[in-house]
């Protein structure tokens, strides 16, 4: 990344932003200049950052004066607002919200999938980044898509309580000790308890499907350009803190043995194969905790059905699920103009 960038980190005291913080750190800090703003709650809070720590500022329409790249991981509304701002003041934007989730003239892009998007000409300074159910099935579709063709998908995916963000974290802990001391829970970051439970609805419901998997079914089309699998998926919210867990199976185009499936993935600069069950070695979210791949194991061949395969994932939701595509799509932007 050019490190003559002005930088703005708009949500910087949230999950994905302490986590594009730290992406940036790991670049070195390349930025002439760095904000981190959030809502006026944390105005003049601090961040951590490098071996010191910046000051939070409160983000308005005129806070994005003079900066080239805006990183925004903020809620929907907000994030509209913001992304508005930052590209009438000339900055490229990144968004990782929903917000842009019906508007196709938004580009979608997500890093050695379709980057191509990015070369193509479109309207606006805007991107947006998927969100992380989709990232990680895209990360681990690809490869197989591009060696053996995928017609369908079926996917179980399960977030963690931060991809609720920071309330999400604070809700399942004191869920988590209300039950360990016999008081009564109360739940409002998810739609029903989440301590101790599973809850097989992410979003708000449309017809049969919730928000979070229609999302992943439209999200995924854009990302392979309409060309892609016909998917289902169910998605869950599971009492863990960090880190997302998908299972998935899917009807390949021609047969593979699993040692094709592993050399397929291992040619992917973004997904590690942790596949050795007897070793009791596969995804788990614990594994994937700041690490920038994506865990993709427990491969197998289904019985009878010889084009169909199954195989578990996980994803840092909130880093390489959000941060780092955002910054790595903001990286490519940069480059195109200052
Ligand atoms: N968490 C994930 O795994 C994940 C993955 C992919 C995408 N996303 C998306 O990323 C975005 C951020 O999610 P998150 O999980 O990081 O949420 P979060 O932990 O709740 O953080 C939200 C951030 O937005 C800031 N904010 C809220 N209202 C604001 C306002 N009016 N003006 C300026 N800043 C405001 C908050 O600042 P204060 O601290 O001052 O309130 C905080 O920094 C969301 O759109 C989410 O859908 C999240």
């Amino acid at each position: 990344m050019n490190p003559k960038l002005r930088i703005a980190v708009v949500g910087a005291t949230g999950v994905v932003g302490r986590e594009i913080l730290g992406g940036l750190q790991e670049l070195g800090h390349p930025a002439s200049q760095l904000t981190a703003l959030a809502s006026e709650r944390s105005e003049g809070e601090e961040v951590e950052y490098l071996d010191d720590s910046l000051e939070v500022e409160k983000a308005d329409l005129d806070s994005f004066r003079g900066v080239n790249l805006a990183l925004l991981a903020v809620p929907a509304a907000q994030a509209k607002m913001f992304a508005g701002a930052a590209q009438s003041a000339g900055a490229w934007v990144v968004d990782t919200s929903p917000a842009y989730r019906a508007q196709p003239e938004i580009p979608l892009a997500l890093p050695g999938v379709n980057e191509a998007a990015l070369d193509a000409p479109f309207k606006g300074r805007i991107v947006r980044v998927p969100s992380a159910p989709t990232a990680a099935l895209a990360f681990a579709v690809n490869p197989l898509r591009q060696t053996f063709g995928v017609s369908q998908v079926h996917v179980a995916a399960l977030l963690g309580a931060s991809s609720q963000g920071t309330r999400g974290i604070a809700e399942l802990e004191r869920q988590t000790a209300d039950l360990l001391s016999g008081r009564d829970p109360e739940a409002a970051a998810f739609p029903n308890r989440l301590g101790f439970n599973l809850i097989p609805q992410v979003g708000e419901f449309d017809g049969p499907w919730t928000s979070e998997e229609l999302a992943v079914q439209a999200e995924a089309q854009q990302l392979w350009a309409g060309q892609g699998p016909a998917i289902s998926t169910t998605a869950l919210y599971a009492p863990t803190f960090y880190g997302c867990c998908l299972t998935v199976t899917a009807k390949l185009g021609r047969q593979a043995s699993v040692e094709q499936l592993h050399a397929a993935w291992k040619g992917s600069a973004t997904v590690k194969v942790l596949d050795v069950p007897a070793e009791k070695i596969y995804p788990m979210p614990m594994l994937v905790t700041a690490d920038p791949a994506v865990h993709v194991g427990r491969v197998r061949l289904v019985p009878g059905a010889p084009e169909w395969v199954s195989f578990v994932v996980a994803m840092d939701n909130a880093g390489r699920g959000a941060a780092l595509n955002a910054l790595e799509v903001g990286a490519r932007l940069a480059q195109k103009s200052a």
